[in-house]
């Protein structure tokens, strides 16, 4: 199967910039020709989740990337953490730039990051920061990364607060989606992808939706084409509205569908497992389409429709489905702390229809208290 590649370009007042996504199968085991040009006598710095290793018998994947960059690069050192979200905070971040100093860093260092979102959210951030701003490149290794994380340079760590509180804009030069490195991916970490794939058919296209409903039991089973398609319809969605709105002034907000109530859902979580991110914002998506269904925008018929294919993959579409103490307040507290929010207005996507979604300006807090006390 032949790689594809989805560059994602991007037009700014002084200096336009494009990078390209490689999708496709075993593009580790043979990087060489796709690495090469980035990494080329540059000192790396490889952060990788630990689930990965230098060990003879840890994953063929990681250990032949690693001998390649070897190979090419000038030097490489790794620097290993922990995936889940409890790894993404300030005192991680600091091991990583303490760590990533003490190797002798220069400005044409380079950073890979390989893992997830976690890995990839700390280690684009600590790039951008790193001698203030080193290029970087992302090897996401589960559904959730390759589809969304690793496109669009939205890099950062949680607060005590909330989810993704500190963080830049910074994109990567590079991402390379290796659909071979889902085979080790547990289902679970699987279905919390899907979640986000799902919602590029809500926001933007039916479709893509319909697609979805009518193949979900190939993609579950890893069905190799199938794979690579989504992906690859995934990247694209997500790289024309970056494309359109890089830093998040309005049309990128809609990628946020079901995030308002999702990130307030996983830090009620306290991100130790109980519930992860894809999970949240599965449950988020289900209270934003119920939401909008209850202020007259969008037919209980689309509603149910969306709920169902969430309930066929069995992933969480309801406040009762989980066992995390969660009451009304505590939930209107957090949204406090949403990014979307403009003058102490709290804003909310919303759709119309499946593939249509729309930024709600203005929520009323006295509707949503109504809405919250009947979901919760
Ligand atoms: N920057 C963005 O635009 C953006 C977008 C969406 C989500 N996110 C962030 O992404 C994070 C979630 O990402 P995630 O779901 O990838 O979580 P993750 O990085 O925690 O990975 C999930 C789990 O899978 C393990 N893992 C990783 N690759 C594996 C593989 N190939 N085989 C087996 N196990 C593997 C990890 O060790 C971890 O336990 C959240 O912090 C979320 O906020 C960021």
């Amino acid at each position: 199967m032949k790689p594809e590649i989805i560059n994602v370009s991007l037009t700014r007042k002084l200096n336009d910039l494009s990078y390209p996504i490689f999708v496709g199968n075993n593009l580790l085991s043979q990087s060489k020709n796709i690495i090469k040009q980035f990494v080329y006598d540059r000192k790396v710095i490889l952060i990788h989740d630990n689930f990965f290793s230098e060990k003879e018998n840890s994953n063929h994947n990681f250990v032949d990337f690693v001998k390649t960059i070897k190979n090419l690069s000038k030097s490489i050192n790794l620097i290993g953490i922990s995936g889940g979200d409890k790894t993404k905070n300030i005192s991680q971040l600091n091991l990583i730039l303490e760590k990533s100093l003490s190797f002798e860093i220069s400005r044409d260092s380079l950073i890979i990051a390989f893992g997830g979102g976690v890995v990839g959210d700390i280690a684009g951030f600590a790039s951008s920061i790193l001698l203030r701003g080193l290029d970087y490149i992302q090897i996401p290794t589960t559904l959730l990364s390759q589809v969304d994380s690793s496109v669009g340079g939205k890099t950062g760590i949680n607060s005590s607060q909330s989810k993704n509180m500190i963080g830049s804009f910074h994109q990567p030069i590079a991402v390379i989606a290796d659909i071979n490195m889902l085979t080790t991916l547990p289902r679970r970490e699987f279905l919390a992808g899907m979640v986000e794939i799902i919602k590029y058919g809500l926001i933007k296209d039916v479709s893509f939706f319909e697609y979805l409903e009518k193949n979900h039991e190939e993609i579950l089973n890893l069905d190799q084409l199938k794979l690579k398609n989504i992906i690859c319809m995934s990247c694209k969605i997500k790289s024309l509205i970056v494309k359109k709105d890089e830093k998040e002034n309005g049309e990128r907000a809609l990628l946020n569908l079901g995030h308002t109530f999702g990130h307030a859902i996983e830090s009620f979580g306290k991100y130790d497992g109980t519930i992860i991110h894809g999970e949240a914002v599965s449950i988020g998506i289900c209270l934003a389409f119920k939401l909008s269904n209850k202020l007259g925008f969008c037919s209980q018929i689309e509603t149910t429709r969306v709920i169902n294919l969430l309930k066929i993959l069995k992933l969480p579409t309801s406040l009762k489905d989980i066992s995390i103490s969660i009451t009304t307040s505590k939930m209107l507290d957090k949204f406090k702390y949403d990014k979307k929010n403009k003058n102490n207005q709290l804003t909310f996507i919303l759709n119309e229809r499946i593939g249509k979604s729309f930024i709600k300006n203005n929520m009323d807090i006295s509707v949503l208290k109504k809405f919250l006390d009947e979901e919760i």
